[in-house]
């Protein structure tokens, strides 16, 4: 079906930045996309924008009850000349599973991913070219109804803003230091863990900010009731090789299920090696590590891809993992993922979408 998108582009084009000065999340395209929600009109006016500055009520409950979700996605441009994305339907999937969860209305995943394609083709000189460097795609709802009674906003926003991005972290797929957090938690069972939701991140970033401090690059998280099942890496899910197979947490209801983890564990099981999910203790981890079973440990989410874990401070007693140094297996999972992702490699599993 097609879906009706008005476009306004904008007569002041931007300055494009130098590939080697992206970093993350810092300089925005040239429009963006914009879907308005009322209770009698349903989604509705989809329209491509100048990207800017939005007027919001200070009364709209996104700003007090903090009623928003968001994703995240890449565009790649192939090196003959093709736009690609990497599994868009599976995040319009999960932004509807956010918005169950935090009481906002479905949204047509078609509609999303045509506006997306839309937004994608209207700034499509953004896509960085250089190896490592891609679109990030980041669609978000908020609530705007302005009202400050607790319950469910009337009125919403979905928006989609692109920012042209090279590595997360500073040390690229370089191992990072990491600090097994003991005393906040990120989520807990029956909360919004699994949902993509800002408040998530914000319980994080007290913590964050210690270990920053302490000289560790991201968090641990442990689970909130026995402070000893593993969840997640900083905002990215983890994996753990132990005796030639691999372990991941099982979802539970606290952890966000990553579109880079379900890839990464079709991935390596397509080349023989088991993926166990189950709760797995950070108990187990120091003792895999002390006797030389545990061989690698890396994080993985779309915005980094793969962070190789060097080094675990649990309590003040440091494990190094794989002597600091990036692993086989996370070298192989990085080069594979993003050699499908940017089509210099076949894509055998049908993910990419073409634009
Ligand atoms: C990701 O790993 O893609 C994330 O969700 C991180 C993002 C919040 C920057």
């Amino acid at each position: 079906m097609a879906y009706k998108i008005d476009i306004t582009l904008t007569p002041h084009k931007k300055e494009k930045p130098a590939s080697d000065k992206l970093g993350f999340g810092i300089h925005y395209t040239d429009h963006m996309f914009i879907l308005d929600y009322s209770v009698d009109k349903g989604w509705h006016d989809a329209r491509i924008v100048p990207y800017g500055p939005i007027t919001l009520d200070p009364a709209a409950k996104v700003f007090h009850y903090g009623q928003t979700i968001f994703e995240g996605l890449k565009a790649y441009r192939t090196a003959d000349g093709r736009i690609q994305l990497f599994r868009p339907q599976k995040n319009f999937q999960r932004l509807n599973l956010s918005n169950a969860r935090l009481s906002i209305p479905d949204l047509d995943g078609e509609l999303a991913l045509e506006a997306l394609k839309a937004l994608v083709r209207v700034d499509q000189d953004w896509i960085p070219d250089a190896p490592g460097t891609s679109l990030y795609i980041r669609p978000f709802v908020i609530a705007t109804q302005a009202a400050l009674g607790v319950a469910p906003s009337t009125q919403y926003k979905f928006m989609i803003i692109m920012s042209p991005v090279g590595a997360y972290y500073a040390e690229g797929i370089n191992p990072v230091k990491i600090y097994v957090e003991s005393e906040h938690v990120r989520a807990v069972k029956g909360g919004v863990g699994e949902a993509k939701t800002a408040g998530n991140y914000a319980a994080g970033l007290n913590a964050q900010e210690a270990a920053s401090k302490k000289g560790y690059s991201q968090i641990l998280w442990l689970d909130g009731v026995h402070r000893s099942y593993i969840e997640e890496v900083g905002s990215m899910n983890v994996f753990f090789k132990i005796n030639g197979e691999v372990h991941t947490p099982a979802l539970s209801g606290s952890i966000l299920a990553g579109i880079t983890r379900d890839s990464m564990i079709q991935l390596i099981q397509s080349w023989g090696i088991p993926v166990i999910e189950r709760p797995i203790t950070i108990e187990e981890i120091y003792e895999a590590g002390r006797t030389g079973a545990l061989e690698e440990a890396f994080g993985t989410g779309t915005a980094a891809v793969i962070s190789p874990i060097g080094e675990l401070n649990w309590q003040d007693e440091r494990l190094t993992i794989n002597d600091g140094k990036t692993g086989e297996l996370s070298s192989k999972l990085y080069e594979t993922l993003t050699g499908i992702q940017n089509g210099t490699l076949a894509d055998p599993f049908g993910w990419t979408v073409e634009v």
